[in-house]
């Protein structure tokens, strides 16, 4: 009989490309994807626990799921087995184990290939199942195929967990340190992906640049050898890669940005702060300076890549100067987009001793300056796009009937008003208006140059 399986995820990409495989190892016990809690056999909170708030909503969440929980046994409809994953599960498991002893299984990232251990013995036993353990094998040469298809955009992981200790993470200690798959593994996931319909892979790691690993020719590939080796598949049509520490961006790396088609124009590059001195604090190991540098390097080789970042505003000591020298870096690199965030103390990581915290009232303000600034570089930086024509994936419907959403090279959204046939499929879109958050568009119907190889296209554009 099928069980029901209710997975809630927080966090980044990886966390949710986990809940994928986890559903994937849970499949051949009989378990099956629901969209609701209410009912389910097995519930599990796939946690993040970079900022303060993710723990606090896990534990909201799980007082909640306590009620469907009694409710399923009081109706005499089984258990529903409760579970906490992820990196909160890793950081604070013995004390969600405390805190809530009704939950049946606490594990972190690295042991998702032993769930149907894990699941035996929590359906037999009464109290918490606790598992954060850093195994010795990888959990990849374990977990199954995936069951299901992505569809046409697809996250692959190559790369996980961090060695770099910035001083204000909690990644090297929740998923452990960086370690990387191996080349073949990875050419065949890809393979079967693009098989399976997938023409976008983005391939995802904490430290994704830090890839390295055996290539089938017995030397040491880096990550853009293998962007080439990925560009080979027939059919893969782009390829993104996130996330990049900056002190790992290899020539090799750059220069497939200049010479590989389907690598995307877009790259996420994290730089944190610009002051010298933060940046030092923050154990980020480079130079405001090497960064700009690795970014004229980047443009150098290719004039049309966009970049993001993510900020953090209030890091301890961070001085009005200090602010002003980030908001001059971003001033000076002009950024298609960029995350920002109010320093959050994290237990364990070594910033959060520091006695020069940032009160909130300023680290506040400083967040809404650098949104501001931030907000009008987006808005330029879409702007510049309107008039101009563009290969969208479309990989989803538009909230209007008769419109479909997609994504530009540059991570842009952009809806246009578009056939269902073209669904999965990359088509010319001319820019006829830009948003804050995204662009408007209309297919380009007579274009044949680009999109004649590919039948759908052609049977758009006669109609
Ligand atoms: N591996 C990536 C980022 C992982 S976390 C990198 O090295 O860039 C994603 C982002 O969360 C970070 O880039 C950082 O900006 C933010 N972040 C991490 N810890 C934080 C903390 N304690 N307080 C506020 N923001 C934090
Ligand atoms: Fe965290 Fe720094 Fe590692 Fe990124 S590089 S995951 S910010 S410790
Ligand atoms: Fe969060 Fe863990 Fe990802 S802390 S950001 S889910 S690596």
């Amino acid at each position: 009989m099928s069980k029901k399986l209710f997975i809630k995820t927080w966090g980044c990409q990886m966390n949710v490309y986990d809940s994928a495989r986890m559903a994937d190892v849970l499949a051949p016990l009989g378990y099956r994807p629901v969209d609701e809690p209410d009912g389910a056999d097995m519930v599990i909170l796939n946690t993040c626990h970079i900022r303060e708030k993710a723990a606090d909503k896990v534990f909201s969440e799980l007082g909640r799921l306590r009620i469907l929980k009694d409710e399923k046994a009081s109706a005499d409809d089984g258990k529903m087995i409760l579970a906490v994953a992820g990196c909160v599960a890793q950081a604070e498991g013995e004390e969600i184990v405390a805190r809530a002893p009704y939950v049946d299984m606490v594990f972190g990232p690295q042991t998702y290939h032993t769930l149907p251990e894990m699941v035996a013995k929590a359906s037999r036993a009464a109290g918490s199942v606790l598992n954060t353990d850093f195994p010795a094998e990888s959990k990849f040469d374990f977990l199954p195929e995936e069951a299901t298809s992505q569809g046409v955009s697809a996250f692959l992981a190559v790369q996980e967990g961090c060695d770099k200790f910035c001083t204000f993470c909690v990644v090297p200690y929740t998923r452990g340190s960086e370690f990387s798959r191996p080349a073949d593994q990875i050419l065949v996931e890809a393979k079967r992906l693009v098989a399976s319909g997938t023409r976008e892979i983005s391939l995802l790691g904490q430290n994704v640049n830090a890839w390295h690993g055996d290539g089938p020719d017995g030397s040491t590939w880096g990550l853009g050898r293998l962007i080439r080796s990925l560009a080979e598949i027939d059919g893969l049509a782009r390829i993104r890669y996130t996330t990049s520490h900056p002190r790992d961006m290899d020539d090799e790396l750059i220069r497939a940005h200049a010479d590989v088609p389907q690598l995307m124009p877009y790259l996420h590059l994290p730089v944190q702060s610009g002051s010298d001195r933060i940046l030092a604090a923050m154990n980020r190991k480079h130079s405001a300076d090497d960064y700009r540098r690795l970014v004229d390097r980047l443009r150098g080789v290719n004039p049309d890549l966009a970049l993001s970042s993510d900020f953090i505003v209030g890091f301890p000591g961070e001085s009005d100067a200090d602010f002003a020298a980030t908001l001059k870096l971003v001033t000076e690199v002009g950024y298609a987009q960029s995350y920002c965030f109010k320093y959050s103390p994290r237990p364990g990581t070594p910033a959060a001793l520091e006695s020069a915290q940032v009160p909130e009232d300023v680290k506040e303000a400083r967040l809404q300056a650098l949104q501001q600034l931030i907000g009008a570089q987006q808005v330029a930086f879409n702007q510049g796009f309107v008039g101009r024509t563009m290969p969208i994936l479309f990989d989803r419907k538009g909230r209007r009937p008769g419109q479909l959403l997609g994504r530009s090279p540059w991570m842009q959204s952009v809806h246009a008003e578009a056939n269902e046939r073209l669904l999965n499929s990359i088509v010319e879109v001319r820019i006829d208006d830009a948003r804050p958050n995204s662009l408007a568009g209309s297919v380009v119907t007579g274009d044949y140059a680009s999109t004649a190889h590919n039948p759908v296209h052609a049977l758009e554009a006669r109609a």
